[in-house]
This record gives C-alpha cells, sequence and structure tokens, in this order.
C-alpha cells in the first residue's frame, strides 16, 4: 500500500458526567486526509484544505503526532511520507478537530507500514497532539476516534483505555455556536476543588453510564447525563445553552451537555427521527440570535476511523 485515503471522525468528550475520560465517536462528521509514502525520506504537509492551519510538522497536529509514531518506530525507511489534511471539522469547535488530525495520521501511517503498532499505542501518539493543540495530552477524544463507540480514559500513566459497548439505536444532535472557546481558557475557569457531594453525584453518574451501555438501558443511560461539576461554570461561556438544553429535553432527547470544552452541544436521542426532531427545536434558539450555527446528526460510530481508499 503506497497511499490511503481515510475519514476522520469527529467526537463528543466528557459525556457530561466524565471529564477527561469519557468520550464518544461521530459518524457522518469528520475530516479526511491523505498520507501518501514518498521517494523523498522525511515527513511533510503538503496540503490543507478548508482552514488556516500550519504546514509546519512542529506546529501542526498531525505532524506531532506522525513524528511521535515516526520516533517510536526508530527504522531508517527508505521512503518517506506527505499528509493532505482536508479540515471539515472546525479548529476550537469542541468536537475533536485536533483530535481527528492527530488520530487520523497516526492511524494512516499505521496502515501503510502494516499495523505495527496497537490502538492504545496510537492514542498515545495522538495525544502528543492534543499536547500541541490544548497544552495537556488528553485522551478523551482521541481515544474514541481511534477504537470508536464509546471509551473510557482509566488512566493515563501508564495509559489504559476501555472500550465500552455502543447503544445501538443512539444519535447525535450538535449544534456549534460558531463562537470560539479555546480548551485551554474553558480548563483555566474551572475550579481546584469540588464538593465531595458533587463528587459523589458524578461518579455515581459515570458508573451508571457504564452499566447503562452495557446493558442496552436507555433509560439509566438518559438518567447518568448530568454533570455536577464542569458545566455549571462551563455553560457561562456559551451563550443560550440553558434554552437549547431544555428544548432539547423536550422534545425528547436522553440527555442534553457541552461537547467536550464546547462551546458545541450535544443532545443524545433513541433513534434518528428523535435526533431530527431535536435540530429542529434547538436551531431555532440561535436562528433568532445573531450567532452563526453549524448543526450535525450523527449515529454514533462504533468503529471509528475509516479507510475510504487505498492503493
Ligand atoms: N476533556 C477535555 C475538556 C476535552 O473538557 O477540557 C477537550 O479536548
Amino acid at each position: 500500500m503506497n497511499e490511503i485515503k481515510i475519514f476522520s471522525p469527529a467526537t463528543i468528550a466528557n459525556i457530561s458526567c466524565g471529564f477527561d475520560v469519557l468520550g464518544c465517536c461521530l459518524d457522518s462528521v469528520g475530516d479526511e486526509m491523505v498520507i501518501r509514502k514518498t521517494q523523498e525520506k522525511g515527513l511533510k504537509i503538503s496540503k490543507i484544505i478548508g482552514e488556516d492551519l500550519p504546514l509546519d510538522i512542529h506546529k501542526n497536529v498531525a505532524g506531532v503526532a506522525a513524528l511521535a509514531f515516526l520516533e517510536k518506530l526508530n527504522k531508517d525507511l527508505d521512503f518517506g511520507f506527505e499528509i493532505e489534511i482536508y479540515k471539515k471539522i472546525k479548529p476550537g469547535s469542541g468536537i475533536g478537530s485536533s483530535a481527528a488530525s492527530a488520530a487520523g495520521v497516526v492511524f494512516a501511517l499505521n496502515e501503510l507500514l502494516n499495523k505495527p503498532f496497537s490502538k492504545l499505542e496510537l492514542v498515545e501518539f495522538a495525544r502528543k497532539g492534543e499536547e500541541l493543540a490544548c497544552g495537556q495530552p488528553i485522551a478523551d477524544n482521541v481515544a474514541p476516534a481511534i477504537y470508536g463507540g464509546f471509551t473510557l480514559v482509566k488512566d493515563t500513566d501508564p495509559l489504559k483505555i476501555i472500550e465500552l459497548p455502543n447503544l445501538d439505536n443512539l444519535y447525535a444532535t450538535i449544534i456549534h455556536p460558531l463562537i470560539e472557546i479555546k480548551t485551554a481558557d474553558a480548563r483555566a475557569i474551572l475550579p481546584n476543588k469540588i464538593k465531595l457531594d458533587d463528587a459523589v453525584k458524578q461518579w455515581a453518574n459515570v458508573g451508571s453510564l457504564v452499566h447503562a451501555l452495557h446493558t442496552q438501558d436507555y433509560n439509566l443511560f438518559a438518567s447518568s447525563l448530568t454533570d455536577y461539576i464542569v458545566e455549571p461554570y462551563r455553560s457561562k461561556l456559551i451563550p443560550e445553552f440553558e434554552k437549547v438544553k431544555n428544548n432539547a429535553l423536550k422534545e425528547g432527547a436522553l440527555g442534553c451537555g457541552i461537547s467536550g470544552s464546547g462551546p458545541s452541544i450535544f443532545a443524545f436521542s433513541r433513534g434518528n427521527q428523535i435526533a431530527v426532531n431535536v435540530a429542529g427545536a434547538i436551531k431555532h434558539i440561535y436562528k433568532e440570535t445573531n450567532i452563526n450555527f453549524n448543526i450535525y446528526i450523527s449515529k454514533i460510530n462504533s468503529d471509528g476511523l475509516k479507510i475510504i481508499d487505498a492503493k
């Protein structure tokens, strides 16, 4: 294989109750990337379409993740690689834009080189890209992009990822108000100390959400989607958050919260039709403001990254 074209999915991190540990993978929202072997040795990003991002491999999350991969491979290859990135996920959207680029490139390199590394190792490389993007090697977006479905970051040192089951008919509606919230800023406003009462409720929710996934229990899943710790702080950064949440829940969503560090808001629904109804019920809220927005509906993607073409 000399060239591979991949779909690199958007992801929802935190899933309300699981700050920095839970994440899930979307299906119809994501970037495309082409990675090909070149006669010239080394690594270069030859093209980025859709966003103004650095081509310098040391300043681009995909470049940094690829370098981590090649450094661990530690082989004197007699060819190099070039990367083309077709960005469809806006940076700073809260649906794992940097994670898609970082996870995509290491997945593609692994395929081109006959899979020398495990998925866990790919997450290790990809989170180097996350470190460049948001100052910390967060894994809760790159893990679901690479594993698909729902994932739990059990530990970061050493890294341990647990693959969780998916609910068989689960859809996400995502609304992305086009304002910028930097992950670093959204982390900086969080408190260093939290109330024990809140922590107790929150870890009960993480446990019950995991159980709900294992038992296909939509009611338990819905009742686990409350964030007592982070959302009260971050929701203030997102105009109309409460209105969006209330309308989504009224329309039958199982739950609604901030996607990653925002500003995107996700709502989960059982079945596509409710997800479509939720989209209809929340988009008019931003239409009544001067804030532009994008809206997406996606099934939860159990497979993660996908190969579109290989030659
Ligand atoms: N868990 C992270 C956060 C996701 O909420 O800050 C951002 O990539």
